[in-house]
């Protein structure tokens, strides 16, 4: 079945325990809410705590069971932050099933012969580096599940480069890079699955300041693209490692 097509059961996702980065906004709500509405237990990973709060709420207004916040700048945090948060995760939960790497950044749309050095550095530390360390530092959580996914947010311009796009389609084909050797290192060792998903064009904050001359009312909101990462985090998809998906 296509990632496209799957439309969950009622508690498709019960008693799953998902880490969601960049929940606080964009496609990492809009997951994050729809992952609690099938029952699962979000941690609602991202970098400003209101908003990882505002998110909190709406899952709790809506019956969804209680979610985890962990606030947690992934440009500026350092490895002793990583260990306390896996320990934390640990503590409340024993176990994590599902990772999505959501959280990403932008940069600034550039020609290479002017993109800023430090801004290339920061988007891929938030967009390829921490994802990295964050996985390293949850695998001993994920290899305690039974079916456990990481799923990384991808994008067609991560998988062909295209004129300015600087560091953001650099960190994004890093990403797949980084998804194929977990998903290898993974395979027939442990209970982990990994793949990765471009949800194309989607109305948030990130797609304003690519295509910052786009209209936008043409474009999906967040909650529209939620079901393919529901399928490839949850037990519909077990079995499934190391592909490349997206939803055109
Ligand atoms: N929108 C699209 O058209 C599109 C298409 C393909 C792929 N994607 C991918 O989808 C993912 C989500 O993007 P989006 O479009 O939903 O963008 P968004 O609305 O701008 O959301 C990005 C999220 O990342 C979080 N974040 C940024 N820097 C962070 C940091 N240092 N530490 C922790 N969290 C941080 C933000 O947290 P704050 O809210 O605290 O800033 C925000 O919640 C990205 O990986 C993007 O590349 C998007």
């Amino acid at each position: 079945m296509h990632p496209r097509d799957y439309r969950p059961e009622p508690g498709s996702h019960a008693g799953r325990m998902i880490v969601v980065t960049g929940a606080g906004d964009g496609i990492g709500r809009a997951l994050a809410l729809a992952l609690a509405r099938q029952g699962a237990t979000v941690g609602l990973l991202g970098r400003t705590l209101r908003r990882l709060e505002a998110t909190y709420d709406s899952i709790v207004a809506g019956g969804g069971p209680q979610p985890a916040l962990l606030p947690f700048n992934l440009e500026t945090a350092a490895a002793g932050e990583y260990d306390a948060l896996g320990a934390a995760l640990e503590r409340e939960f024993g176990r994590i099933d599902g990772l999505a790497h959501v959280a990403g950044i932008a940069g600034d749309p550039t020609p290479l012969d002017h993109y800023d050095v430090p801004t290339w550095c920061r988007v891929l530390h938030v967009n390829l580096t921490a994802p990295f360390v964050l996985t390293q530092a949850l695998l001993p959580l994920l290899r305690r599940a039974e079916d456990a996914s990481v799923l990384f947010t991808s994008c067609a311009i991560g998988r062909r480069g295209r004129a300015y796009f600087g560091a953001y389609a650099a960190s994004k084909s890093g990403l797949e890079g980084l998804m194929q050797v977990l998903a290898h290192e993974c395979e027939g060792t442990t209970n982990i699955r990994a793949n990765s998903f471009d949800p194309g064009p989607v109305r948030t904050a990130l797609r304003l300041r690519l295509y910052p001359a786009e209209d936008r009312t043409m474009l999906p909101e967040p909650a529209a693209v939620t079901a393919p990462f529901l399928y490839l985090l949850g037990p519909a998809s077990r079995g499934i490692n190391g592909q490349a998906l997206a939803a055109g």
